[in-house]
């Protein structure tokens, strides 16, 4: 995690793979291509988030839906909603792209080695906890029961469904998923993901909840865990919020005294439950 000699300059990198993750949602595979950048990403954390430039549009910050123990290549998921990411949908395998980063905190998954583990993910919201449930799956003996909750407004939304099958056969694993509304062609759960959660009813001693989505999602979800027992320092979310150096300089993502790119976007319920209204 050796920082860029200059913060505000992105590494050099290639696209490798373009795909389509969901409705409007695609992964872009990045590799890097200057040895100060493959320096840089070496060691990122789950939970960490970098800017990522389309040449002549600009750059946006995506959290990071790869991890490093899986290979060097970096990926993203984006969902097209504006200039910058539109013009990333349209770029193709071998173009090239900046990375900026690697930025911010990340999930501290050292400290809950041995926890049971939940993890709640809404929508896009599941692609920074992709390589949080990598991770743990990478290193299964040293956690608890894993119970993955994956939910979407439709199923033409939820992410990654390409690997239910790989987290489902894991020991001590169990996916749930669900969604809003389904189609004619889905036979799965179908209500919130606060349902689902009170359905499965994961036993909150000695565990961990992590969850992101949606911000209205994250406070129901919050809610919904208390109401199963889990206490503020057992459940973590990842903010976003808007952005323009990423570096702690620009008070751009300034929420009460904390600022999301540096103090987060990696937060512990009580760090940000009286802040979190605002983000509804
Ligand atoms: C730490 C972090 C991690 C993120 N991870 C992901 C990710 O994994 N995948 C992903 O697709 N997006 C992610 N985002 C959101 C992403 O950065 C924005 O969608 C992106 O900046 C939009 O850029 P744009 O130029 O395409 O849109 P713009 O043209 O700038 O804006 C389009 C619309 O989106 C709104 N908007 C822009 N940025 C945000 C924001 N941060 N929050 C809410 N509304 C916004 C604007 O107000 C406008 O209505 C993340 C943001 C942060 C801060
Ligand atoms: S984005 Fe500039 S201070 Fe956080």
């Amino acid at each position: 995690m050796a920082p860029a000699t200059n913060p505000m300059r992105p590494y050099l990198g290639r696209l490798t793979g373009v795909r389509d993750l969901a409705t409007g949602i695609k992964l872009f595979q990045v590799e890097l291509t200057e040895e100060e950048g493959r320096a840089a990403f070496a060691n990122y954390r789950p939970g960490q988030f970098a800017f990522v430039s389309a040449f002549g549009a600009g750059e946006a910050p995506f959290g990071i839906t790869s991890t490093p123990s899986r290979g060097p290549t970096l990926e993203f998921a984006v969902n097209a909603l504006g200039h910058v990411t539109h013009t990333l949908h349209n770029l193709e395998e071998g173009d090239p792209v900046g990375v900026r980063g690697p930025l911010g905190n990340w999930f501290p998954l050292d400290e809950v080695r041995g926890r049971d583990i939940v993890i709640l993910g809404g929508g896009i919201g599941g692609a920074p906890l992709r390589p949080v449930i990598h991770t743990i799956l990478d290193h299964r003996e040293e956690y608890g029961h894993l119970t993955i909750l994956w939910a979407a407004r439709s199923p033409d939304l939820l992410v990654f469904t390409d690997e239910f099958d790989d987290w489902r056969n894991a020991w001590a694993t169990e996916v749930h998923v669900t969604v809003d509304q389904g189609d004619e062609n889905w036979t799965g759960n179908v209500g919130l993901i606060t349902q689902l959660l009170e359905q499965v009813n994961p036993a909150p001693e000695n565990g961990v909840a992590i969850t992101c989505g949606p911000p209205i999602m994250i406070h129901f979800v919050f809610l919904t865990l208390k109401k199963l027992g889990f206490a503020p320092d057992q459940m973590l979310t990842t903010l976003e919020a808007r952005m323009h150096c990423g570096i702690g300089k620009c008070g751009r993502c300034n929420l009460g005294g904390k600022f999301v790119c540096i103090d987060g976007p990696v937060f512990w319920q009580y760090e940000i439950s009286e802040f979190l209204e605002g983000f509804l």
